[in-house]
């Protein structure tokens, strides 16, 4: 256990953030064992991944807990499906090449999507026609209440559009400590989302979609490494049939797609349209390329992205009266 400890380097925002106590669990052990001695679940506990869905506003008055725990197990279901069981520290992207590796498919069209494993069902990842929620079988949870260990499944989860019950009515009270996943070992692509299939040849591999995935990712989206950022910055809003047709009556060139709830609509032509693409504002701003993702251009707080983001909801709201949620976690 450390004190004191700066969170600047565990978050891909790059925010600053002391944390009173810090702990790295390095295996799944230790996280159980840490969780066992820290137990009740009044305590705060704020938890870390690869930290690249967290707006740190402030310093932390209690323990952070960074899951580092790996660990990879395969079980053959049948001929053509396999159960694959992945301790939360994971990271994510390293995970998906690793089933490619095995022959195990589904998760291509996520490759690059920073984090970890455990992250992942938090706000269930979706990319380029996939989310993650259509191969979780399992979530294992260390459940902070009943201070014991338990398996929710894929109902359980109510996963949703970037949501699932982590990130909303049992946020304080679960620990992911590991996720199983259903996977085809035959691989059926999907190409429907975006442009994908014009990159591809007619019959494509599982690794040539993963390698497609990365290079739009890679040509749309700032590397955090490069450039802090915690990709999408505020979720699609789900508008009703009526509002979406008035806002297309003004603007015929809206971005919309078919949602189960009404429509979608691209957060990131709003902003864009809004002309809000690329404006800076000291050292936070919207990045070039892609207006949905706001980033720190090198010692911004949170609150300064936080003034900027509310500044951004604002003028959404008075062009388009349209909501815009934030989607990463805001501590
Ligand atoms: N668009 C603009 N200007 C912009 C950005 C986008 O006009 O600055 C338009 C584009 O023309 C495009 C449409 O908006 O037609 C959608 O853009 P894009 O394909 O880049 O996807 P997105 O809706 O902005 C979502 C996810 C991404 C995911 C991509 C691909 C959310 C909040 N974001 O972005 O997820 O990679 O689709 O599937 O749902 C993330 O969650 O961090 C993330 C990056």
């Amino acid at each position: 256990m450390q004190s004191y400890i700066d969170l600047k380097r565990f978050n891909t925002l790059q925010l600053p953030a002391v944390a009173r106590e810090f702990f790295q669990a390095d295996s799944r052990e230790q996280l159980i064992d840490i969780l066992r001695a820290n137990g009740a679940s009044s305590q705060p506990l704020l938890l870390l991944g690869g930290g690249s869905n967290l707006i740190l506003t402030d310093d932390y008055n209690g323990l952070c807990l960074r899951i580092n725990s790996r660990g990879v197990e395969s079980q053959s279901l049948s001929d053509d499906r396999v159960r694959v069981t992945v301790q939360a520290g994971e990271p994510w992207h390293q995970f998906v090449d690793y089933c490619l590796q095995h022959c195990w498919y589904g998760l291509e069209n996520l490759a690059l999507i920073p984090g970890t494993v455990g992250a992942a069902p938090i706000q269930n990842i979706g990319a380029y026609g996939v989310e993650v929620k259509q191969y979780i079988d399992q979530v294992e949870v260390w459940d902070r209440q009943l201070q014991q260990l338990r398996r929710l499944d894929n109902d359980e989860c109510q996963f949703g559009y970037r949501d699932s019950v982590f990130k909303t009515a049992q946020r304080d009270r679960y620990v992911i400590v590991s996720v199983s996943f259903t996977l085809p070992t035959l691989f059926t692509p999907v190409l429907a989302y975006g442009g994908l299939a014009d990159l591809l040849p007619q019959s494509p591999t599982a690794r040539q979609v993963f390698e497609a995935v990365v290079d739009v990712r890679q040509r749309k989206l700032p590397d955090p490494q490069c450039l802090a950022n915690v990709g999408s910055f505020f979720k699609n809003p789900i508008v009703t049939q009526l509002q979406f047709e008035r806002i297309k009556a003004e603007y015929p060139d809206l971005v919309a797609f078919p949602d189960l709830g009404g429509v979608k609509l691209a957060a990131g032509w709003l902003i864009d349209r809004a002309g809000w693409k690329g404006v800076r504002e000291g050292a936070v701003g919207v990045h070039i390329h892609q207006a949905l993702v706001l980033v720190n251009y090198g010692g911004a707080t949170g609150e300064q992205l936080l003034a900027l983001a509310s500044r951004i909801q604002a003028d959404i709201k008075q062009r388009f009266d349209v909501l815009l949620e934030i989607e990463p976690r805001v501590i």
